[in-house]
């Protein structure tokens, strides 16, 4: 994202593409709607409406209440296909599993030995010059594109919320809960995701980056980070 970006984020997953695809669906009939509302609000104005003879109308009353209720059918299939589809755990990969703090993440790849960092976001006195003001961390979530990925998601003090827009992840994090998501991110670079549960005075300063990888470099990361388990560097 950049600034004065008011649609959604370009997708970084497909599931996140397909969310994109239902959101023109629904505003394309939502458009239908607002057009068909307003051109009748418009002839009722500038009509009378005085006629001696008209007691009931069933045939329009039937019409204008199965109408909707056709065009609510267009709507619920595709949410439900996806509401379904983002439910499914895909052959997972592996699995990342982030716990939510007030205010930092903190990470645990548990197919792994001694991999789990805290992270959190980067003083505005240490930003480098390239980097996004209250978006940047010092530990990047650094992940595998084209795999399978399952997320787990739980909090260790008060609810928090892990949502990254381009992939289309936005999953509760609760204390005494663990909640799951799958996702696969399908191009590298760097994502960016904050929380979005009210979680206390620095809610709005525990952001998520997530820097997409090919799988070589990350196994060299994975290698890298498990050699010297005290001393955390980036790639
Ligand atoms: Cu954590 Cu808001």
């Amino acid at each position: 994202a950049t600034w004065l970006n008011l649609t959604l984020q370009d997708s970084a997953s497909p599931v996140m593409e397909q969310l994109i695809f239902f959101h023109d669906h629904a505003l394309m009939i939502m458009l239908m709607i607002i057009t068909a509302v307003f051109y009748t609000m418009i002839s009722i104005i500038q009509n009378k409406q005085t006629s001696r003879f008209i007691l009931e109308g069933q045939m329009i009353e039937t019409l204008w209440t199965i109408a909707p209720a056709i065009i609510l059918v267009f709507i619920a299939i595709p949410s439900l296909r996806l509401l379904y589809l983002m439910d499914e755990i895909h052959n997972p990969a592996m699995t990342l599993k982030t716990v939510g703090h007030q205010w930092y993440w903190s990470y645990e790849y548990s197919d792994f030995t001694k991999l789990e960092f805290d992270s959190y976001m980067v003083q505005q006195e240490d930003q480098p010059i390239d980097s996004f003001r209250l978006l940047d961390t010092d530990n990047r979530v650094v992940l595998p594109m084209n795999s399978p990925i399952r997320l787990i998601v739980t909090a260790a003090d008060v609810l928090h919320s892990w949502t990254v827009p381009s992939l289309g992840v936005k999953t509760d994090a609760t204390p005494g809960r663990l909640n799951q998501m799958s996702f696969s991110i399908n191009r590298p670079g760097l994502l960016y995701g904050q929380c979005s549960e009210i979680c206390g005075a620095n809610h709005s300063f525990m952001p998520i980056v997530i820097e997409s990888v090919s799988t070589n470099q990350f196994i060299n990361w994975v290698s890298k980070m498990s050699e010297s388990s005290d001393d955390w560097k980036q790639v």
